[in-house]
This record gives C-alpha cells, structure tokens and sequence, in this order.
C-alpha cells in the first residue's frame, strides 16, 4: 500500500504537477534524450525523493520546471504550478516565479552564493527581489532566516562573509535564501552531495525543518536512495531519463517492485550486511541516451530479464489494482510481481562491503562515504545517524 503523509490529495491541491515531460538535446552525434516522459505530482507540504543514477536526467528534469534549460534544448510535456502552464512561459515570468514561488538549491554552495557580499546582503537582497519593504526589515528577516537554519549567532554571522563560513554552512545559507519568501515549492538537487560525511546529515535535517517551518513542499534529488531514507514520504526511481518505480518511501524501500531500486537497495551500505561483509550493486552501467535500445534499457543488467524485455520497453503501471489511484505505487517491470519475492541478495551478486561500487552511484561523492556503514539495520535511518554535535561544532 502507498503510504503517503498527510490525506490525499485531490487534484486541485497539486502545487507541481509534472507531465509527461520530455527534453531532447541536439547534438551532431544525435539528439540526448535526456528526460523520456517523467510525470509526478506534489501535494502541499509533500517531499518526494528524486533517485538514480548520474546522468538519469534528474537534473535536467528539474531545470525544465524550473525555466533554466539552454535556449537550444527541446522540451515537450506540460509543467504546472497550481493551474498554470509553466512551460512556455517568457523568462520575465518565470523570474517571478523563480526565488519566490518556486526555489531551487543546487549541489554547490558557491554556485548560489557570491563571493564578495556578506550573507546578510545576498539574505536582504533575496527578499528585496520580491518584496518592497525597508532594508532594516529585510536585515531582521535575513537574521531570522539564518537562524532558522541553525547558523549559531546569527546576528553576528549575518555580517560576514561566504568565505568565513564552512561548506556545511554555506549550504544552510543557500537553503535560508531559498526560504526566504516562503516558497511553495523548493527543488534541492543533490543539497549535501559536495558536503563532508559528517555533516551532511545536520544539513539534512537543517533543510527538512526549515521545509517544514514554510509549509512548502519539497522535490530532493539525490543519487543516494539513502540520502531520501528519512527525509520524503514519496520516491520516483529514474532510470535512462524515465521514472521507473514511484511509491511512498515504505513501499519503495520494504517492497519494491522494479529490479533497478532493489539493486539501488543491495548498494546501500548498512551495520547488518556489513557483519555479513558484503553489498550487492549493480553491475554494469547505463545506456548512451542517444542511440538507446528498443526495449527496457535495465536489460543488459537485469538478473530478471527475459527475451520480451529487449524488444517492449515497459509502462510505468500500479503493482497492483489497489495502487491505481494518483498516489499510488506504481513500476516500470514486465515481470514486477516476480521482484516482490526477492531481496537485492537473491539478484544481484554480492561484492566485498569495502570495494569500490561499479557503476557510478560514487560519481558524485567518494567511494569512501559510500562504503562508510550508517546506520542501524533500518535503511530509513541512514544518513541521519552519523555526526556529531562536536563533530558539527568543529564544522562550524
Ligand atoms: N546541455 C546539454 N546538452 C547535451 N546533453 C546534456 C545537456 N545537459 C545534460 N545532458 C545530458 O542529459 C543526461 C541527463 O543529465 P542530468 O539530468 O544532469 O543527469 P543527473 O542529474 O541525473 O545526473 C546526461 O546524459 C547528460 O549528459
Ligand atoms: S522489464 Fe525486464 S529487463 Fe526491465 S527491469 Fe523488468 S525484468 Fe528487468
Ligand atoms: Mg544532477
């Protein structure tokens, strides 16, 4: 069953509504398909856990809504927030809309904030861009804001400049600064990828309450379902610019029914599969998005394909009758009632817990954290209980 927070729903409370969005990028080798027909929606208060792979197309998923992809991309679809089309809209428009109803928080800090003003100055200006209201109000609200992302003294920090904090707080000066006209929508790609271990859970946490405090809801993109674990209530596994399986975080996490997110399941380290030593990753990697194959493109690693699979690529559908409703679990597996009898071990061949992952799960942090246990046998603990108060401290 899908176990979404919070009642369901109806349509007409969808702040983001994402439709069978496509995006294709011309190249002289031919056109990338780089997103292939992604549909979510997100109810108010929502967060949904974007998951794959690097080059799965979750970024360029994100860029679309949000109004950011280069001039020569094409994109087709519909992207609505509350009931207006965003797609095609002039980039006046989207300015608007952008930092005010709909914020985004990228990977690296620096790419948000500028070097040369102190923070309280890029908080003010924050505001100011969408708010006409006194500079000493805008000031008192960047104090508030920083406080509200746990930056000890902040009426002092608000003074001093990007270079004087760490990365752990940059980025929760890059998450006040998306909060800072209360948005109704906040898109994080990969907030704590470029963090240090130990710190990426306090910035986690640091973004979920201040997610919670504005009431907005939230997209979280990572390459690390671990990342997600205790952070949304629904997930949307991509896999080659398509949502593959889509689900509330238990049935993702406790039943999942496409072979690629039990895969991503087998690679998350954990204290119980490292007493038995092992992890069990997917081996191989994805296909070129230009020249894709006709069928499921998880053929060439998948322990469960058989011969229909190269040829019919398969349909994003409920498991079951039960799940048909707007939220509810759906995959992309012709053989999807076979996976629910397995776990990742019965698949996908085990691998020491202290080599490299294959594939590039690791791309975008090192094989070192990803080979650090996390957590307690309970996956939806990982990554939120490593860290200490010292250890943040001496971040800070
Ligand atoms: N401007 C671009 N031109 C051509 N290909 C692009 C461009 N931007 C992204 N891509 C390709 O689109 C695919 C999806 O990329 P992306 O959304 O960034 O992946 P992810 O965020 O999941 O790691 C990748 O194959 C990437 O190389
Ligand atoms: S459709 Fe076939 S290849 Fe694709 S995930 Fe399912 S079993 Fe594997
Ligand atoms: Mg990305």
């Amino acid at each position: 069953m899908s176990t979404n927070s919070g009642s369901p729903a109806g349509l007409s409370d969808t702040v983001l509504t994402v439709d069978n969005l496509t995006v294709d990028f011309p190249t002289p080798d031919g056109a990338v398909h780089a997103v292939r027909g992604v549909s979510y929606r997100l109810n108010p208060g929502e967060v949904l856990g974007i998951v794959g792979e690097s080059g799965s197309g979750k970024s360029v998923t994100s860029m679309a809504v949000m109004g950011l992809l280069p001039k020569t991309a094409k994109v087709s679809g519909s992207v609505r927030f509350r009931d207006r089309e965003l797609l095609g809209l002039s980039d006046n428009e989207m300015k608007t809309l952008r930092g005010n109803k709909i914020a985004m928080i990228f990977q690296d800090p620096m790419t948000s904030l500028n070097p040369v003003y102190k923070v309280g100055h890029q908080l003010a200006e924050a505001v100011l861009a969408h708010h006409d209201i006194p500079k000493a109000k805008a000031r008192a609200r960047a104090i508030e804001l920083l406080e509200m992302v746990d930056i000890p003294q902040p009426d002092r920090r608000v003074d001093q400049y990007p270079h004087e904090f760490s990365g752990g707080m940059r980025q929760r000066v890059v998450i006040a600064i998306a909060m800072a006209n209360n948005p109704d929508v906040i898109i994080a790609d990969e907030p704590t990828t470029a963090l240090d271990v130990t710190v990426q859970a306090q910035v986690l946490d640091s973004l979920r309450a201040a997610q919670r405090e504005t009431g907005a809801a939230m997209v979280l993109i990572t390459h690390d379902l671990g990342v997600v674990a205790g952070q949304a209530d629904r997930v949307l596994v991509m896999y080659a610019g398509k949502p593959v399986e889509i689900g509330g975080v238990d049935d993702i996490y406790y039943n999942p029914r496409m072979p690629y997110t039990l895969g991503l399941l087998g690679s998350l380290p954990r204290l119980d599969q490292r007493e038995a030593g092992r992890l069990t990753p997917i081996q191989g990697s994805p296909p070129s998005l230009v020249n894709l194959p006709l069928g499921c493109p998880f053929t060439p690693r998948c322990p469960l394909a058989q011969d229909v699979c190269e040829t019919r690529e398969p349909d994003l559908e409920p498991v079951d009758a039960d799940e048909a409703g707007p939220d509810g679990h759906r995959s992309a597996c012709h053989f999807k009632d076979r996976v629910a009898r397995h776990r990742p071990a019965d698949l996908f061949d085990e691998t020491s817990a202290d080599a490299e992952l294959p594939g590039d799960f690791g791309s975008d942090s090192t094989g070192e954290e990803q080979a650090e246990p996390h957590g307690p046998t309970d996956v939806r603990s990982v990554n939120t209980d490593f860290g200490t108060e010292s250890d943040r401290d001496e971040q800070l």
